[in-house]
């Protein structure tokens, strides 16, 4: 190997070698290492193998190359060296100055290029912030990134973990080295680091942290309880709260109407608010650092709850069919007002109107149908309240007064009259006699009466709240009471068939009369008559059967009176005589007679006999008879009132007697064999007939008992034969014209052995 001994052979030789250049390119080359820092060793080498050539350093030649020898610049020649073999080159110790262009240059064939990178390894990152306290929006960030050493730098800005680019209100500068954020704002604050870089190195600064202040911005008021809009009840709690966005955390303080409170929180409570408590409340935020202020504020009402609603009236009383006025008295703040009847909400119509925001109610007209119990209730924006209940009574009358009383009435009696009219309230009432007043009540009780107490009586009803008034009246009669009535006559006596006549007598004044006769009324008929407004009756003629009790009846309007009984007893007769005697009686007998006469009064009785009067009596009794007394006998009766007789007569016969009558009997009876019985007459008779057990036997005796055969001859009577059937009681009878004559009794027992036997 030999070495390049001067520039002007170099120069000699390059001239020869460049000869070829033109043929042969771009063949690769590669570095040991690229880029590569300051003072460390590369080798560059190439896949070709070179005999003749060059390594060249931009236009500066480093080494020829020959076959079998090299020629180093004597520039390189402390750094350089050359493997023949595999044509490589080494630089040791390398400078900054060694970047650059290297090119392989062979004769004839071959080139090839390579630009070597030597850098200065970075250290000493640091960054500085011309203010790191900033204010926003007045205040630009400004930082600067440096290095102590290193070539080639880029530079990346970091806040936190994110990479900070250019835009908006971030610069970057000087080779971006510097970063400037223009007009801070709260979200610039952060930590901040530049990390710088080149080939052969990275390193990140310390970091730097930009404190932004901002604020009071962002401000709000909060109260609790949350109404809407902020109207509360007095006497209640409340707390505002006021936040805001400030750093450094701003100053507060509150003002209430524009007047600064002590108050430095962020809330304050307001407790057992009163309505004065009303007004503007606000919070001040105050921020020294940003020398920047922030306020809110807030309107609150305080409002009393409704403590008073009355209903009452306005104007005169409810009037029917007047026109009525309710008012419902509020003290407080009132939104609104409802009404109630009878707890039914009542909406306005025709006859209902509302004014003055609902406060007045007005009936126009009102009605009986009004009539009820009305609550007005108000409402504000914290309470509502309702009234007691008020009570409409609607006022009417007098109606036309209705009058109770007689029409008329006894004198010396006090009667009572009574008024009414319809009303509410009650009337209050007058009575007028003749448009006298005698009394201020509903009720008037006359004093006793007179008859000049008769005529028109009114009554006034009057009702002090409608001023109203109407009048009745009635008429009153006082009659004088019927005091006596008593039947009289002046004829006697009553005579049958004579005219006769009874008078009714009345003390009082009568204005009817009527007759009764046993306890009937009386009706007026051909015979009877009635006369003198029935003063008097009269029978014309009169007749017995007029006979009674009488009485007459005197009415008036006041009353009635009815006389004492008067018994009318009628005279007549004598009518022709009844007589009760036999027509025969036996000689030796006493009989009686009887003879009466229909007669009022009873008339007197006479009896006579062949022209003497034989008795004065109507029960007359013959002495013994004998057949001589036959004959006629008559009765005479005479009424002494009358004055009249009247006779009737009657034959009676004598006849002989009958002196006895006897049963005889000739045989024992003895069963199955005839037997007798005879009758024993002294003196004359007309006829027998037989009895058994107080019965008359017939004739035939097959009429009788199957068992009983007998037959009647005369005077006597036959059994055919005897048996035990007829056994009992026999009579026999006589008679004649006057009686019959009864035998004593013949008590007939049968014989009978084998009837015994059998017993
Ligand atoms: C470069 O090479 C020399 C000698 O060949 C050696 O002493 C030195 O350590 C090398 N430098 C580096 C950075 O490798
Ligand atoms: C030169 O290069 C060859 C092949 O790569 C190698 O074997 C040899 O050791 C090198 N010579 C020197 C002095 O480094
Ligand atoms: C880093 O740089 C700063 C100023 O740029 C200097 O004061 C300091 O000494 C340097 N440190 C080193 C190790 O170079
Ligand atoms: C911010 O800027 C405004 C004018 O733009 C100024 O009035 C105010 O004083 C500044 N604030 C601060 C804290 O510098
Ligand atoms: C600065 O950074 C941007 C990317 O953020 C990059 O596009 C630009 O090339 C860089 N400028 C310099 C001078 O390195
Ligand atoms: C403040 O209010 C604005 C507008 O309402 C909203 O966009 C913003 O996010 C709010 N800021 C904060 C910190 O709440
Ligand atoms: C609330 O205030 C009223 C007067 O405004 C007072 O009479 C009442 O006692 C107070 N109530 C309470 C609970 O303090
Ligand atoms: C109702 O009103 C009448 C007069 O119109 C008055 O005399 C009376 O006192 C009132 N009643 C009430 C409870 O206010
Ligand atoms: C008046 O009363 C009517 C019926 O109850 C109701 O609808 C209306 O809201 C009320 N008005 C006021 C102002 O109270
Ligand atoms: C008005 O309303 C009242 C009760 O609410 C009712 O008694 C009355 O008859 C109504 N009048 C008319 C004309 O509808
Ligand atoms: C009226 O007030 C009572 C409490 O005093 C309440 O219970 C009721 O709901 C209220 N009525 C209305 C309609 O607001
Ligand atoms: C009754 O009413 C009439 C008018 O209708 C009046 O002239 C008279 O005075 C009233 N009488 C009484 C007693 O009130």
């Amino acid at each position: 190997m030999s070495r390049m001994k001067s520039p002007l052979m170099f120069l000699l030789i390059l001239t020869t070698i460049t000869f070829a250049t033109d043929h042969v390119c771009c063949q690769s080359i590669y570095a040991s290492e690229n880029p590569l820092p300051v003072g460390s060793n590369v080798t560059l080498y190439s896949q070709a193998v070179v005999t003749t050539g060059v390594w060249m350093f931009e236009t500066n030649l480093i080494v020829m190359i020959f076959p079998g020898s090299i020629i180093i610049h004597d520039t390189w020649r402390d750094r350089v060296s050359y493997n023949s073999t595999s044509s490589a080159l080494t630089i040791k110790s390398l400078r900054l100055g060694d970047s650059g262009l290297y090119t392989l240059q062979t004769v004839n064939s071959f080139r090839g290029q390579l630009t070597l990178s030597v850098q200065v390894p970075i250290s000493n990152v640091t960054l500085k912030a011309r203010a790191t306290n900033l204010v926003e929006f007045n205040d630009t960030a400004v930082l600067m990134c440096s290095v102590s050493s290193g070539s080639s730098l880029s530079y990346v800005w970091l806040k936190g973990h994110h990479e900070v680019t250019a835009g908006g209100n971030v610069q970057l500068s000087n080779g971006n080295a510097t970063l400037t954020i223009v007009s801070v704002t709260l979200y610039d604050e952060g930590p901040f680091k530049c990390s710088v870089s080149n080939g052969v190195s990275n390193e990140i600064s310390p970091s730097v942290y930009l404190n932004i202040s901002y604020g009071p911005s962002n401000t709000t008021m909060i109260i609790m309880p949350m109404v809407s809009p902020y109207i509360y009840r007095t006497g209640s709690n409340i707390m505002l709260s006021c936040t805001t966005v400030s750093k450094p955390p701003a100053m507060i303080q509150w003002m209430y109407n524009g007047m600064y409170l002590n108050e430095y929180g962020s809330q304050i409570q307001l407790y057992n608010i009163t309505e004065s408590d009303s007004g503007s409340y606000k919070c001040v935020f105050h921020n020294t650092v940003t020398s920047r202020f922030s306020s809110v504020s807030s309107m609150l009402w305080m409002l009393d709850p409704l403590e008073v609603v009355v209903v009452n009236h306005t104007g005169g009383p409810p009037i029917l069919h007047e026109p009525f006025t309710l008012h419902c008295e509020v003290t407080g703040t009132v939104d609104r007002i409802q009404w109630w009847r009878n707890w039914q909400l009542i909406s306005p119509n025709d006859t209902i109107i509302f004014n003055m925001n609902n406060k007045t109610m007005t009936f126009n007209p009102v009605q009986y149908s009004d009539n009820g119990q009305y609550r007005c209730q108000a409402f504000n924006s914290v309470s509502n309240m309702t009234s007691s209940p008020y009570t409409v009574d609607v006022k009417y009358g007098p109606g036309m007064p209705t009058i109770m009383g007689p029409s008329v009435a006894k004198t010396g009696y006090s009667i009572t009259f009574s008024c009414h009219a319809s009303s509410n309230p009650p009337s209050h009432y007058r009575w007028y006699f003749n448009d006298y007043p005698v009394a201020n009540t509903s009720e008037y009780v006359t004093p006793p009466l007179t008859r000049n107490m008769s005529g028109m009586y009114t009554c006034l009803a009057y009702h002090d709240i409608t001023g109203q008034n109407k009048t009745a009246y009635t008429m009153l009669t006082v009659v004088d009471p019927i005091e006596d009535v008593q039947v009289e006559t002046t004829m006697y006596p009553p005579k049958e068939g004579y005219p006769y006549m009874l008078t009714c007598n009345v003390t009082g004044p009568a204005d009817y009369i009527y007759w009764m006769k046993d306890g009937m009324k009386l009706h007026k008929d051909n015979r009877t008559v009635f006369n003198m407004d029935n003063k008097t009756v009269t029978f014309n003629p009169l007749k017995r059967n007029d006979t009674g009790y009488y009485n007459c009846m005197a009415m008036n309007a006041v009353g009635n009176m009815t006389s004492p009984p008067h018994k009318l007893l009628v005279y007549f007769g004598p009518e022709t005589p009844v007589i009760h005697m036999p027509s025969f009686a036996e000689t030796g007998q006493f009989v009686t007679f009887t003879c009466s006469a229909m007669s009022v009064p009873p008339s007197q009785i006479s009896w006579w006999f062949n022209g003497t009067e034989v008795a004065n009596t109507s029960v007359f009794t013959t002495h013994c008879l004998s057949l001589n007394m036959s004959g006629e006998y008559t009765c005479m009766a005479y009424n002494n009132v009358t004055g009249k007789n009247s006779t009737s007569f009657k034959m009676l016969t004598v006849i002989e007697a009958i002196e006895s009558v006897m049963i005889k009997n000739n045989t024992i009876p003895i069963d199955t064999e005839s037997f007798t019985l005879t009758c024993e007459v002294v003196g004359p008779y007309d006829m027998i007939y037989w009895m058994k057990d107080d019965m008359y036997l017939n004739i035939n005796s097959s009429d009788a008992n199957p068992h009983m055969h007998y037959h009647i001859e005369n005077d006597t009577l036959h059994f055919t034969p005897v048996t035990m059937y007829n056994d009992g009681s026999y009579r026999c009878v006589a008679a004649n014209q006057a009686a019959k004559h009864k035998s004593p009794t013949y008590m007939l027992l049968v014989n009978c052995e084998y009837c015994r036997k059998q017993c």
